[in-house]
């Protein structure tokens, strides 16, 4: 018993020592070295970390993105996208084909006509592929800057005008391709008639990215049929680049081509690859939308 409030007495000093007027073995003014220690050691760190990342913020321009030397060719996309890139439906029957039909509709929704009429925003850059269209430099002036109109009427039979279930009622499926954005990318042309396909070699237009699509397998070859494609030269054509990113280039459209398949095998799956063709396009083993897609019909009647 006695050794407990011996041990309590010494615990009781311990906290508070009222004889050397210490708290926790320390007395005030040590209490409060040690406090002002802290302070400004944390306050010290606190002030690097924020400059440092102060400091980074500064040399990063809103608009140009500081690294770009290692981003990969755009990749190509394509609407209607479906799992596993496979577009099945049975012609006679409206509802296998629907969700198609609605994704290239609303695909094409920013496209219409009346969406691009303000004067201020858009502006026409020509019927025919033309070379790039600078709009000064990324850094340069904060500024809005103008898109070139896309109307869909260029997608001819695709453009869900003529027919709004863009030829799937058919049997003659309309896909819509894009590249995809990246800012400041400038596109080149093929520069060499080698690595193009045959039907392509010859009908090359200056200032046009082509496209082309042939059958994946060879066991497919002669059931694709023909393929027609649609868009302003039947490619990617260059005044649409390059791209000032989002903030500054707001009401950008990608140019569009739409490829339609008029006369595929029915009953049947047939693998189709597309590619586009340039100069600073290339392909990966590793992603396969870079430069070019896959996709299979497989169309009942
Ligand atoms: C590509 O081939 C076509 C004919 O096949 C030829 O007229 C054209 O000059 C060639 N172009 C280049 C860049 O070699
Ligand atoms: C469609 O393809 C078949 C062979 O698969 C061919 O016999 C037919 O002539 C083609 N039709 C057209 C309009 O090209």
């Amino acid at each position: 018993m006695s050794g407990n409030k011996e041990s309590d007495g010494g615990w009781k000093t311990f906290v508070w020592n009222s004889e050397k007027k210490e708290f926790l073995g320390r007395t005030g003014s040590s209490w409060f070295k040690i406090l002002a220690f802290y302070v400004i050691f944390y306050g010290c760190l606190a002030g690097i970390f924020v400059g440092t990342i102060q400091a980074l913020l500064l040399t990063i321009s809103n608009y140009k993105p500081t690294y770009q030397d290692r981003v990969a060719p755009p990749g190509l996309s394509h609407t209607p996208r479906s799992d596993k890139s496979e577009i099945r439906y049975t012609k006679s029957d409206e509802k296998s084909y629907a969700k198609y039909v609605s994704s290239l509709t609303e695909f094409l929704k920013p496209y219409d006509v009346e969406l691009q009429l303000e004067q201020l925003k858009f502006e026409n850059c020509g019927d025919s592929p033309q070379s790039y269209k600078d709009r000064g430099p990324l850094e340069g002036k904060p500024e809005v800057r103008n898109a070139c109109r896309f109307n869909r009427n260029l997608l001819g039979s695709c453009s869900g005008d003529s027919d709004p279930t863009y030829g799937f009622k058919d049997g003659k499926p309309c896909i819509i391709v894009k590249l995809n954005r990246i800012v400041n990318f400038r596109p080149k042309t093929p520069s060499s008639n080698q690595s193009l396909p045959e039907s392509l070699q010859g009908k090359l237009l200056p200032n046009l990215i082509p496209i082309h699509c042939k059958n994946k397998r060879e066991e497919d070859e002669g059931k694709i049929g023909e393929i027609k494609y649609f868009g302003m030269g039947e490619g990617f054509p260059l005044q649409y680049y390059p791209y000032y990113g989002k903030a500054l280039h707001p009401q950008y459209l990608q140019p569009l081509v739409a490829i339609q398949f008029t006369n595929l095998t029915l009953d049947q799956e047939l693998r189709i690859e597309c590619k586009v063709y340039g100069a600073n396009i290339d392909y990966s083993e590793k992603d396969r939308y870079q430069g070019r897609f896959d996709v299979k019909f497989t169309i009942s009647s």
